[in-house]
């Protein structure tokens, strides 16, 4: 259970950052070229969306299976704290990433309430553009790459 999840999830996480870059550049490029917002722009948005909360839910459940987490009770706070390694997959990553994908979630839901295409592409733009600088601030890229 714990290999196949942590495989999907190392994998997933190619998928979910390429689409989110792609939907976040797509967007800033609509909002500074006042393109009309089309079903390819919502598509595309859409997608960024539901792959990051894909990857959240498998994240999520890989917490709880994975080594690391025993090391909460091996270790204790105070030590889980002071180790730079324990306190990235304990802590950094997963709380960093949570509230990376609010972030999205919240650029999806305010751009369906604007009526005008450049304020559509503001939100998205914006919002996933400061969700995937936070998810890129903490992956475990030695432990990935
Ligand atoms: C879009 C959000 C996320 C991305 C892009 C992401 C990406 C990654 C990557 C690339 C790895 C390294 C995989 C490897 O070693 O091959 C990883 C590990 C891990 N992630 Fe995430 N992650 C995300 C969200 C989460 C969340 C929300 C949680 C928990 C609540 C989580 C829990 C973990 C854990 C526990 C590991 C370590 C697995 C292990 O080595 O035992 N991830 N993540």
């Amino acid at each position: 259970m714990y290999s196949v999840l942590k495989t999907i999830h190392s994998y997933w996480a190619y998928l979910a950052l390429l689409i989110l870059v792609i939907a976040a550049v797509n967007a800033l490029i609509g909002m500074s070229s006042k393109k009309a917002f089309v079903a390819k722009d919502l598509r595309l948005s859409l997608f960024g969306l539901i792959f990051a909360n894909i990857q959240l839910l498998i994240g999520l459940v890989l917490y709880f299976v994975s080594p690391w987490f025993e090391q909460w009770s091996t270790l204790g706070m105070g030590d889980v704290m002071k180790d730079a390694q324990t306190r990235l997959y304990l802590l950094e990553h997963p709380f960093t990433n949570i509230i990376a994908i609010v972030l999205i979630t919240m650029g999806w839901s305010m751009h369906k309430r604007q009526t005008q295409d450049a304020k559509k592409f503001s939100r998205i733009g914006i919002f996933y553009t400061l969700g995937l600088l936070l998810l890129l601030s903490r992956i475990p890229w030695d432990a990935w790459l």
